[in-house]
């Protein structure tokens, strides 16, 4: 399906030394036997922290969901998931640009609104993904670049998209992904927001051709941002709706060299956003990792984004999960486990992040499978035929432990050696 991070990135990742290391898993426990797991199901765990009131407001755990002609075989088994597993979705596709605005000024909302209804229907939370991104754009303004200026786009075409979109959807959503990747992948430190984001991969709308630097500039600067968000935020007014506005961006390793620098310039930007009383709530931490060394966060590094984006007064959300194997052995499939139980925990365990959401429910649909033709991907919680896999028990586990109260697992990604539980 349609990518949400470039080949690029993904490629730093797998050509990265293999090396496993042992780790140490609540599933190995006795109170948390895969067995006795087998008995629940995370919607019940859910419940719990829920009618506890553990989180403040309602914990949310999510997956995308996929329009329905994608993989019309697994119906019954998407259906029985977003009752039995999550309790949000996020469209896949279907509420981005290139399928909302056909036609300029033509809004068709209709596939977003299936989807919407499809996650209210069983009484679950919906996150809307995305008005602004230099990727997936309808054809009349990809395809058409020099046709429009800058004014035309700050002072129409972006305020319209986003205005009708989140107005059309309604006030019942739970959040917004409002900007999606507007942030360079060569930050270095000390940059400027303006070279945060202008100095980006030569991105739409910054320039008039995306990825291509000698075209015609458009915006010079990043105030497409506080267009979006403005405009977002009129829409929230007018619907009555408490819905929280994100940004959405995937590298942000916290804390892990080289994207520290790329953290670093998302929280500046969401720091100047909101000290110009732009309305922003938070920020979506892609998590497209791979169980490769220094290609996901410590669980230390984790929370310190987190913490971070609390000290702006800002809600952080795991957004986009998902994690590459470079091979399928018992060992891999085991550290994978931890990496998506430690940055579960990072979620759970901090008071400002209430979304923790996968990208894609089960491998036989999962974007990694067209990224590489390489090792194995099983970089999702459900295997080919939409059976749990050990890190959908391990999550499983973690959700448990919150749930009764337990206190938060050492980081056992980091391998035996640092953290045995
Ligand atoms: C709107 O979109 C839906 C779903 O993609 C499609 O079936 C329908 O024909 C579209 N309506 C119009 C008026 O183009
Ligand atoms: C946009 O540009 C294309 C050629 O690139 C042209 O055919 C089309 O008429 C233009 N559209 C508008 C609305 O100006
Ligand atoms: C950003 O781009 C400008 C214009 O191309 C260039 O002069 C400047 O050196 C760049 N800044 C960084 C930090 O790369
Ligand atoms: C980049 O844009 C310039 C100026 O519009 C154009 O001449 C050039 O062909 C474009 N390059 C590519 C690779 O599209
Ligand atoms: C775009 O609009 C915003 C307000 O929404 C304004 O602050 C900014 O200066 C405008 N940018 C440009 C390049 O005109
Ligand atoms: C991974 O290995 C297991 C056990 O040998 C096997 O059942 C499964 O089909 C393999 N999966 C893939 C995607 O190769």
């Amino acid at each position: 399906m349609h990518p949400t991070f470039t080949v690029l990135a993904f490629s730093a990742v797998v050509q990265a030394a293999s090396f496993t290391p042992e780790v140490s898993l609540l599933t190995d426990l006795p109170q948390f036997h895969i067995q006795k797991l087998q008995k629940t199901t995370v919607r019940s765990v859910l419940k719990t922290i829920n009618d506890k009131k553990l989180k403040g407001t309602t914990f949310l755990f999510g997956s995308t969901l996929a329009d329905p002609s994608v993989a019309p075989q697994n119906a019954a088994w998407t259906s029985a998931r977003f009752e039995d597993t999550f309790n949000l979705a996020v469209a896949e596709n279907n509420c981005k640009w290139f399928s909302n605005e056909p036609a300029q000024g033509v809004f068709n909302l209709t596939a977003c609104e299936d989807l919407r209804d499809f996650a209210f229907q069983r009484g679950i939370a919906f996150r809307g993904h995305n008005t602004l991104w230099h990727n997936q754009r309808p054809d009349w303004l990809a395809n058409n670049p020099l046709n429009f200026t800058v004014s035309q786009l700050n002072r129409t075409i972006i305020p319209n998209a986003v205005q009708s979109v989140i107005e059309g959807l309604g006030k019942n959503l739970v959040s917004w992904d409002v900007v999606n990747e507007a942030l360079t992948d060569s930050a270095t430190p000390g940059m400027s927001v303006t070279e945060c984001v202008v100095n980006a991969s030569s991105r739409w709308p910054n320039f008039a051709i995306d990825g291509n630097a000698s075209s015609p500039v458009l915006f010079p600067d990043e105030s497409f941002l506080n267009t979006a968000f403005l405009n977002a935020g009129r829409a929230r007014k007018i619907i009555g709706s408490r819905l929280q506005l994100f940004y959405n961006d995937y590298n942000g390793r916290g804390g892990d060299s080289p994207s520290q620098s790329k953290t670093d310039c998302a929280l500046k930007m969401l720091g100047q956003l909101k000290s110009s009383g732009v309305p922003v709530d938070g920020m979506g931490i892609q998590s497209h990792y791979s169980a490769t060394p220094g290609a996901f966060p410590s669980k230390g590094s984790a929370h310190t984004t987190m913490d971070r984006l609390k000290s702006l007064g800002l809600m952080g959300a795991i957004t986009e999960m998902d994690c590459w194997l470079p091979d399928n052995t018992t060992a891999s499939l085991r550290w994978q486990s931890s990496i998506f139980g430690d940055i579960l925990d990072s979620c759970l365990f901090s008071s400002n992040c209430n979304e923790f959401i996968l990208w894609d429910p089960r491998d036989d649909e999962s974007w990694l499978d067209t990224q590489t033709s390489t090792g194995v991907h099983m970089g999702t919680l459900f295997d080919l035929n939409g059976d749990p896999k050990l890190p959908y028990f391990e999550v499983l586990a973690r959700l448990m432990n919150f749930a009764q109260g337990g206190v938060e697992p050492c980081s056992t990604s980091s391998g035996t050696s640092v953290c045995v539980l």
